[in-house]
Order: C-alpha cells, then sequence, then structure tokens
C-alpha cells in the first residue's frame, strides 16, 4: 500500500496513479510551483514524488520525506535541479523524460534561432508602434543559415535533433563539441572539434548540453571574446551555463550581434534585468518543450515512472547514475 505525492502534475497523471491502486495521493493542484512549505509537507513520510524542475530536490526535501521514499519522478529530461550524490546515497530510483520532448525541444530552438537572426520580434514590434514607414535596403537586417558554420554545443538527443533540422537551410560546416566524439555526427556531417576552435568558426553557436559543474558558466567573457562579432548566440539548455552579465557586456559592445535565450538565472527573469533592455537579446519563458502533445506525452510517461518506482518494476525511463 504505497502513497505518493504528486507536485502540480496534470489531472491525467493523478487519475493514471489513483487507478492504479496507489491508496494515497497528495496532489498540488495547481499550474504554479508548490511552496517550499507545502512540498516539504506533503512529502513527509511519501513513498514516492512527482516534481517539476522548478522543485529543488535537495537534502531538506530528501529528509523531510523519509526512509519511505523509493522513488523520484521528474517531469523533465533535465536533472540539474535534484541532489542526484544524495539521492544515490540513499537508494532512491529516479525517473526522466528523455526522448519525448526532443522534437519539441530542437523544433523550438530553431524557431528562436530564426527568430533573433532574422529580428522578427524587433519587426513585429516596428508595425504595431508604426517605425515600418516604407521598404529600405538595410532596415532590419539579420544573418542567414545558408552557407553558414553552425556549432553546437552537446551533440546529445536535443543537439542531434537540432542539427538535422539546421541542415536542410543550407548549412555549410556543422560543428560540434562535448567530452566525446558520436558516430551518429555522421548523418549531419558533424566534425568534432575543439569548444575553442567551434567558439571561433561558428556564425550560429547553439548550446544544449545539460548543467554539470563542468558547464556552469561555461560561456562566459573568454567564450564571447573568441565569438565573431557578426555571430548568434542561442541557449536552450540551462541558463546557469551562461554568465549572464558576460553576455550582457558581449551583447551590448557589438562583440557578438546577437542571443536567443530560452532558459535563463534566475526563472522568470525579473522584467527588470538589463538583458531585456537589448533589441538583440530575445528571451523566451522557458518554453522549449511547450506543445500540448509532448507535455500531455510527458506527464503520462512521468506517472507511469513513478508507479513502476512505487511497484518496484521496470521504469519506462529510469535514469542510470
Ligand atoms: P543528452 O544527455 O542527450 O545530451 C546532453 C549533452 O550534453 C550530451 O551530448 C553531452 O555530451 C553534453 N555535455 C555534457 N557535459 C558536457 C560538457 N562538459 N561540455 C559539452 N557538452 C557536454 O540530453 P538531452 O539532449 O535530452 O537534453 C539536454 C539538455 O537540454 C537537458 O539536460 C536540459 O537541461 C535541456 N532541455 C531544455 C529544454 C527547454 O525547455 N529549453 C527542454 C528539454 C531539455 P557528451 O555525450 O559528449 O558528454
Ligand atoms: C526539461 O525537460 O529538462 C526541460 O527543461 C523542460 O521540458
Amino acid at each position: 500500500d504505497n502513497s505518493g505525492m504528486l507536485s502540480n502534475p496534470s489531472a491525467a497523471v493523478s487519475k493514471q496513479v489513483r487507478s492504479a491502486g496507489e491508496s494515497v495521493v497528495s496532489l498540488w493542484d495547481s499550474d504554479e510551483p508548490v511552496s517550499r512549505a507545502e512540498l516539504l509537507k506533503g512529502v513527509a513520510g511519501a513513498h514516492g514524488l512527482l516534481c517539476l524542475l522548478s522543485d529543488k530536490i535537495d537534502t531538506e526535501v530528501l529528509d523531510a520525506a523519509g526512509p519511505n521514499l523509493k522513488v523520484i519522478s521528474t517531469l523533465s529530461v533535465g536533472f540539474d535541479h535534484m541532489a542526484m550524490d544524495e539521492i544515490k546515497k540513499r537508494g532512491v530510483r529516479v525517473g526522466y523524460t528523455p526522448d519525448v520532448l526532443t522534437d519539441a525541444t530542437a523544433e523550438l530552438t530553431v524557431a528562436l534561432l530564426l527568430a533573433t537572426a532574422r529580428r522578427l520580434p524587433e519587426g513585429v514590434v516596428e508595425v504595431i508602434n508604426g517605425g515600418w514607414s516604407t521598404w529600405k535596403p538595410l532596415w532590419l537586417c539579420g544573418y542567414g543559415l545558408s552557407g553558414s558554420t553552425v556549432g553546437v554545443i552537446g551533440l546529445g538527443r536535443i543537439g542531434m535533433a537540432i542539427a538535422r533540422r539546421l541542415k536542410p537551410f543550407g548549412v555549410k560546416k556543422l560543428l560540434y563539441s562535448g567530452r566525446t566524439d558520436k558516430s551518429y555526427a555522421a548523418e549531419v556531417e558533424g566534425e568534432y572539434v575543439p569548444l575553442d576552435t567551434l567558439v571561433s568558426e561558428s556564425d550560429f553557436v547553439v548550446v544544449s548540453c545539460a548543467l554539470t559543474p563542468d558547464t556552469q558558466g561555461l560561456c562566459n567573457k573568454q567564450f564571447f571574446c573568441k565569438m565573431k562579432n557578426t555571430a548568434v548566440f542561442i541557449n536552450t539548455s540551462r541558463g546557469a551555463v551562461v554568465n549572464q552579465e558576460d553576455l550582457y557586456r558581449a551583447l551590448s559592445s557589438g562583440q557578438i550581434a546577437c542571443a536567443g535565450l530560452d532558459v535563463t538565472t534566475p526563472e522568470p527573469l525579473p522584467t527588470d534585468h538589463p538583458l531585456l533592455t537589448l533589441k538583440n537579446c530575445v528571451v523566451l519563458p522557458h518554453i522549449g518543450s511547450a506543445t500540448y502533445s509532448t507535455r500531455g506525452i510527458m506527464a503520462e510517461l512521468s506517472a507511469n515512472n513513478l508507479l513502476a518506482g512505487l511497484q518496484g518494476t521496470d521504469m519506462p525511463s529510469e535514469l542510470k547514475f
């Protein structure tokens, strides 16, 4: 007879868990994040926890849950919000949602890249504000993918899906960096290069790596200084991979051309943040995986991961760490 604490899931998740005969379900039934106090209270004694990437799962939460806890299922592929060492020490299994959000996130990355490079948000504002006087040869010109060099930092599931989508735009050279060379990169004629080479040679630098101690602050002053003045920087991984003060300086000084971010530190980015004053910076509110169908599939998968963890069976997507 297992109990589970559900943090902010869809009704479908809750129904699925209940219909599987799990007797006590504590549900945070709101689209707003659960407060820390509610999470700590609700998780006490739970056998399972379904959480979001906005829930920090640290020692305090694990202690509050206590020794009953068998499984944590996160509605995300990223797991940088969870204290993995502590979780491992306690023998708790972890479920996550890889693959099912890859296409949606890659698609959003391409949309953000094009919107940033071709200055779509600026153009829309000019139309609304009456700044559109006539057709002018150099007005609102940007950068195109045709004949370009694209560099992908972290050619994992999403990085590869981004590369596959960008190639048909006429990308001439596809560079990637990471910890290891990938045989599957051949499909996109990807060239494994040192990070410095990628940064200095790319017209578009796309960040799609996981946030780890090694990648935290990876995109800093030295990084931006190596980029071309005409280069476009895109980040759809995690905000903390970027030093935002250094990015602000690079954008405002013309060190790089423009940036598109789907992820920031913190989230939400305060409305008075300096990055939001820049025309050459496009910021989205972490919507990489936000299609109706993807979020539905993520909810179902995370419910099934939770159930398998509670029942001690194979999880559809278990994180091995
Ligand atoms: P994968 O694990 O498939 O890919 C992660 C990649 O990160 C790997 O290829 C890995 O390269 C790379 N990486 C790890 N360490 C380093 C490093 N030190 N330097 C460079 N690259 C490194 O994960 P996914 O592709 O499925 O997801 C990637 C990330 O995207 C998630 O962790 C999440 O943070 C983010 N994400 C954001 C979304 C959004 O809404 N914006 C939606 C979904 C995911 P290697 O194999 O060589 O180590
Ligand atoms: C993830 O899954 O890690 C994303 O950031 C949200 O889908």
